[in-house]
């Protein structure tokens, strides 16, 4: 199978430049200035962008948290993704008790199965570490495991103590492996929790004193101090706020082995949206909370100026009037306490045209920056590089056909996620995709699916790097 995008404008992390790129079988093999027909399918993309596909460092699909399991599966989130311009992911595996890393993978592999329309990876969350489950890090190469998440937060659920973080960084660093920390104290949420509770401070406004940002920023320098002496290459997954990111300058100002992700909510999503009287700030509580629109200016500069290096959704979606009409539960959990909830806010499918519109449309980043931290460094990052995240002779055919001046409005009427509410309703965005391709084959176009039920592929991963 042979296809030839004609007319087009090149985007990678570093050039744009005008260019046909010829697709054979699922592979990009000529970039060039009128390439030859020569039997081709045509696509004439005169007026669009060409850009490497999304990548999506963070998500979790069908996901079980806080009681209940998030509203998109494996089928509903990437056919979300594929519309919004995202042709890759990585997902959360977790560890479960008593159970080794691999198994986890293999539990998360079968929620794939038959349902995936983008390509995906999986990262492992150790949630139990004991010696075996540390020495296995040391295999995870041989299932395509490149990553592994520590959560320094949860406490009673997910989280490790310091002892298990520093020895999971000697088997990483050992075996090649990004270790990746959710870096928040979770000892000190715990106590919060506990005593905001029980002085009956029960409204979705009080998750915000739980998560004081001194305790990111906190979690976060711990975390870079033990990769600085183990040598552990670090990802800090989900920054929301000054207090951590400031840690991410200083660390990888003395060379240390670091970086840092944020996502695309922090931008938006502010503590006052949670502190609106009623149950609606429900909407926004996850973990780091959402911040300030001072954080999120901060943010977009650390972008710019390369102190960070992906831009996530961290989906994870619960619905927010769910256990009615037969929807799963959500948000509701937490009417009786915002303890209760479960933590996390939806975006797979927005993270593109809403980085798009307000990065690039805005002047705050670059189109070559965009292409970076959506894609690029993801996949250098996550050990996908070259094979995913850019446009070249070799890799993958993962384009994204966007068209500059298409204009839309946000809405979860229209969205193809499953979840009940969008976090940017209302946002109107001018810049989205139009054409999807994965691997040489077109997924999306012009608002209908052109691929069935379970044509993403499992992607290997190996050699993740610090960008
Ligand atoms: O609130 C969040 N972030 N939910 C997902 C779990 C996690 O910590 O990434
Ligand atoms: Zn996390
Ligand atoms: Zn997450």
């Amino acid at each position: 199978m042979k296809t030839l995008i004609k007319n087009g404008t090149v985007v990678t992390a570093s050039d744009t430049y005008k260019a046909d790129v010829l697709i054979e079988d699922e592979k990009i093999t000529m970039i060039g200035l009128n390439l030859p027909s020569d039997g081709a399918e045509i696509i004439d993309a005169a007026g669009l962008l060409l850009m490497p596909g999304g990548i999506d460092p963070h998500t979790h699909l069908d996901m079980p948290f806080g009681g209940t399991i998030t509203a998109d599966d494996f089928f509903t989130g990437q056919r979300a993704a594929a519309f919004g311009g995202t042709t890759c992911h990585i997902d959360f595996a977790l560890q479960q008790k008593g159970a080794t890393l691999k198994d986890g993978v293999e539990m998360w592999q079968k929620k794939a199965e038959g349902k995936t329309i983008t390509d995906y990876g999986f990262h492992i969350a150790i949630t139990d570490p004991t010696e075996a489950s540390i020495n296995e890090i040391a295999t995870l190469k041989d299932i395509g495991v490149a990553s592994l998440k520590v959560f320094q937060a949860y406490k009673g659920a997910f989280m490790v103590d310091d002892t298990a973080l520093y020895k999971a960084m000697e088997v990483a660093r050992d075996s090649d492996i990004m270790l990746m920390t959710h870096s928040e104290n979770g000892d000190a949420i715990a106590l919060l929790t506990e005593k905001l509770v029980s002085e009956g401070k029960l409204e979705p406004k009080y998750h915000l004193d739980a998560h004081p940002r001194e305790i990111e920023g906190e979690a976060t320098a711990r975390a870079i101090a033990l990769s600085a002496v183990t040598g552990a290459k670090l990802y800090v997954v989900h920054m929301s706020c000054s207090d951590s990111i400031e840690q991410m300058a200083l660390g990888r100002s003395k060379g240390y082995n670091v970086m840092g992700e944020t996502c695309t909510q922090y931008m938006f999503k502010f503590e006052d949206d949670m502190r609106v009287p009623g149950y609606e700030g429900a909407k926004w509580a996850c973990g780091p909370p959402v911040r300030t629109p001072k954080d999120a200016e901060y943010i977009w500069e650390a972008l710019r100026n390369t102190t960070l290096q992906c831009v996530a959704t961290d989906h994870c979606s619960f619905h927010y009037d769910g256990g009615v009409n037969g929807k799963i539960a959500g948000k509701e959990l937490g009417r009786e306490g915002w303890h209760k909830i479960p933590n996390g806010i939806p975006g797979i499918e927005d993270r593109m045209p809403v980085m798009y519109h307000n990065g690039v449309n805005s002047g705050r980043i670059s189109l070559n920056r965009f292409v970076a931290i959506t894609s690029t460094n993801v996949a250098k990052s996550m050990g996908m590089y070259p094979q995913k995240g850019t446009i070249a002779v070799g890799s993958d055919a993962d384009i994204v056909l966007w068209d500059p001046e298409k204009e839309h409005t946000i809405s979860a009427k229209t969205h193809h996620m499953a979840v009940d509410y969008n976090a940017y309703e209302g946002m109107q965005i001018k810049g989205l995709p139009v054409r999807t391709i994965i691997r040489g084959t077109t997924v999306v176009n012009n608002g209908e699916l052109c691929v069935e039920k379970g044509f993403g592929k499992y992607v290997r991963r190996a050699n993740p790097v610090i960008v």
